[in-house]
């Protein structure tokens, strides 16, 4: 009997502080993943009509969302995940592989540093913050292979002092770690196998046993970019067994429209960086 038929206990939300950043400047005109066709037309002003409603429905469900500017020339920056990774009021500021991104930094250091963020600095290393690095408990996910390097995985370990656990990525389609892999609640994640290396599925299969494994048609809707407070999964609309699959563990489901951002190759989770003030679900951090 599959874990979802048995599970009986209802799923508790835990109030999340978010940052996200208006698609004001966002368009698609240049390509640096598989998604990104330029010669597609992108509006920024659809882009900015399905974020409010992602940005509302945090805020309805309970949630802090901080905002972050938007940059004119920066038409990526809506997908705030990547700016940096924030844990305990530590914050390590991404190093984007692509130059086109790379002045975002910037902006996330100033916006960190204003608010009086105990430490804050950018990774010496290549590392695209929450895109490759997922909080799950007390331990850090985090990705490779095609942004961040595994260098940066080394750093931020020692930045957070708190473990963390390399995946090496292999599709093209899933070049960043949450494209792939959603932390549902501390100990509990849903994964696309085929996004992984072989060893990183062994490590996944090892770690996560009771994981929502999801398959090919659900991944390449993003259905994997998802976020999820520990009862509501937020994910985008178009999911074929995924959605069914979170509520029938109990999860809330909210089926999300982001096909616009779609064509930049980010979804949900891309557009929310988790400023996580808590550590874990016991120890308290704080900034
Ligand atoms: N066009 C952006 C890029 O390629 C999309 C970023 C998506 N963000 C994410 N967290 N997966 O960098």
């Amino acid at each position: 009997m599959s874990r979802a038929m048995v599970y009986q206990g209802s799923r508790v939300s835990r109030p999340r502080h978010y940052l996200m950043c208006r698609p004001t400047h966002f368009e698609v005109v240049y390509s640096i993943n598989p998604w990104m066709d330029p010669s597609r037309c992108a509006s920024a002003d659809a882009g900015l009509s399905q974020w409010k409603l992602l940005h509302d429905l945090l805020v309805d469900l309970g949630h802090t969302v901080d905002l972050i500017e938007p940059s004119p020339g920066l038409p990526d920056m809506v997908f705030a995940a990547n700016g940096a990774v924030a844990v305990g009021g530590q914050a390590l500021v991404a190093r984007f592989r692509h130059e086109q991104r790379a002045p975002e930094a910037a902006g996330y250091l100033e916006w960190f540093g204003l608010r009086g963020w105990r430490e804050v600095r950018q990774a010496d290393f290549v590392n695209e913050g929450e895109g490759d690095f997922l909080q799950a408990g007390s331990r850090i996910l985090a990705g490779t292979g095609f942004r961040t390097e595994p260098k940066a995985h080394r750093e931020a370990e020692e930045f957070f002092g708190r473990p963390v656990v390399g995946l090496t990525l292999i599709d093209p389609r899933f070049y960043h770690l949450d494209t792939a892999l959603a932390v549902l609640d501390n100990d509990e994640i849903m994964y696309y196998p085929g996004a992984f290396a072989p060893e990183s599925r062994d490590l996944l299969a090892a770690l996560y046993p009771d994981a929502v494994l999801a398959e090919e048609a659900d991944a390449v809707v993003f259905g994997l970019n998802a976020v999820s407070d520990g009862r509501h999964v937020l994910l985008p609309a178009g999911t074929r067994n995924l959605a069914g699959e979170l509520r029938d563990r109990g999860f809330v489901t909210f089926d999300v429209t982001i096909a616009e951002l779609l064509k930049a190759g980010g979804g949900v989770k891309c557009c929310t960086l988790e400023l996580h003030t808590h550590a874990d679900s016991t120890a308290a951090g704080g900034s």
